[in-house]
Order: structure tokens, then sequence, then C-alpha cells
């Protein structure tokens, strides 16, 4: 997969040659570019922004820059636009498997009040354009969002985790959230680990990571349990 991240503040995206995704550009599995918005500027001020049509606060990205830096990035439309804001559609694990299935991937970061609506309508008519949002608070900008985006899709492509399983396993993958986990050792400031998890019987460890993975959806999430379906709740529950 290629990434290229489009902002006013590439010192954001130092993280991206850290940790697992480092390694996954290490290893050739991703390669990102991260490029300033100011690169497609001409005047001397290097000017990204103006002020609202319509009045009301704030500053808007102007158009010419981000138009100039996609003709340049993905000339033929090779790519799918991601533009995080507050308005967009909602991210979600779903969303991350869809991303982590494209080849090619632009994050475009707004700031201020947000881009010209008339680049993203104009990228439209040759590329797929994504708006999306983390969830309902405002950020100062797309850059954190863009993180928070490329860390739950690369983990996601093929060869990045070692353990596959452990994507099988995770919170979200069926709907539900993860149950607890334990290490060692068995008995910690008077906190002791579940017996069960140390009585070696599988079959029992797994219902009981079953049970504890729908309490706490229920507790914590009662949107997610509502919006599992009943017939595979009980199909997989018999199953265990
Ligand atoms: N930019 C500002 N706020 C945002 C949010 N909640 N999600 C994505 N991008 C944003």
């Amino acid at each position: 997969m290629r990434i290229d991240v489009v902002t006013i503040f590439p010192e954001y995206f130092g993280p991206l040659d850290l940790s697992l995704i480092g390694k996954a550009q290490a290893s050739g599995l991703l390669e990102v570019g991260v490029h300033d918005l100011r690169t497609w500027t001409h005047d001397v001020h290097r000017t990204v922004d103006d002020s609202p049509y319509g009045g009301g606060p704030g500053m808007v990205m102007r158009p010419e820059p981000w138009g100039e830096a996609l003709d340049a990035l993905a000339p033929e439309g090779e790519a799918r636009l991601v533009v995080p804001t507050p308005a967009g559609e909602r991210f979600s694990q779903a969303m991350a498997h869809e991303l982590a299935g494209e080849p090619r991937l632009i994050f475009a970061c707004g700031r201020y009040e947000g881009i010209d609506q008339r680049v993203l309508d104009h990228a439209a008519t040759r590329m797929p354009v994504t708006e999306v949002s983390l969830g309902d608070y405002v950020l100062f900008g797309g850059e954190v969002a863009v993180l928070v985006m490329c860390e739950a899709i690369v983990r996601l492509l093929p060869g990045v985790l070692g353990n596959a399983e452990s994507l099988a396993e995770e919170s979200h993958a069926h709907g539900v959230l993860e149950a607890p986990v334990y290490t060692k050792p068995p008995q910690w400031r008077g906190h002791l680990v579940p017996d069960i998890l140390r009585s070696g019987d599988h079959g029992r460890i797994a219902r009981w990571r079953r049970d504890q993975a729908l309490l706490r959806t229920a507790q914590r999430r009662p949107d997610l349990l509502a919006a599992l379906d009943p017939d595979i709740l009980d199909k997989r529950d018999v199953a265990l």
C-alpha cells in the first residue's frame, strides 16, 4: 500500500516512522509520503487560507494549492482521497478494513474551518473521495485523525501483525468488546487472576471470555450489543 499525506504540519507525522508502522515501511509492505501543502503555493507568504464566503468566523483553506497537490500526487486519479472532518462519515473498524484494501490512499489534512468544498467536488470527478470523522468532537485539524486512521489501517495489512490470531480476537472484530486480559504474577496487590484462566480447560476459558466480552459490551456499549444479529449471537455462543 502507498499512503500520501498532505498537511501544513509535516512534523506531526514523525510517529509514522516508529513502531510497527515504521517496520511496515522498512519491510516494504507500506510506502509513506508526507507533503507540505505550502509546496504548492506561489506567493511570498505561502498562503493557504482566506476568509469564508458568506461570512462567519475563522478561515477556509483555498482551493488552488489543494488542486495542484492532488494533480501532482494522483494525476490520473489513481488513489482514494480521504479527508478527515468532523462533518464526515463515522470511522469504524469496518471502514479501516475497506481502506486497508486500497492500493493507494491520499489523506488531505484540513485546518481552520476546513477545505473549500470545490476541492473535494472536483477530486470526486476523478477519484473516490471519503470524508471521515473520528467521532463527535472537534480537533484543531485533520493531522491527529490521520495518524489514528493510519494506525487502524496499517495494522490490518497482511504481514504487518506477527500474530494473525490477535486480529481475530480483538475488540470490534465480531462487533463486541474484547474480554479483560491478564499475565503473571497470579496475585498482584491483592488482586487475583480469575481461576478459570489458569485451569487449562480451553473450552471453559473460551466460554468465559465470550461471556465477559458480552457483559462488557452490554455495560459499556449497549449500542453495539443492540446491533448484533441475534441468530449469529446464538449460534456462536452455542458452538462455544
Ligand atoms: N478534524 C477535526 N475534527 C475531526 C474529527 N472529529 N474527526 C476527523 N477529523 C477531524
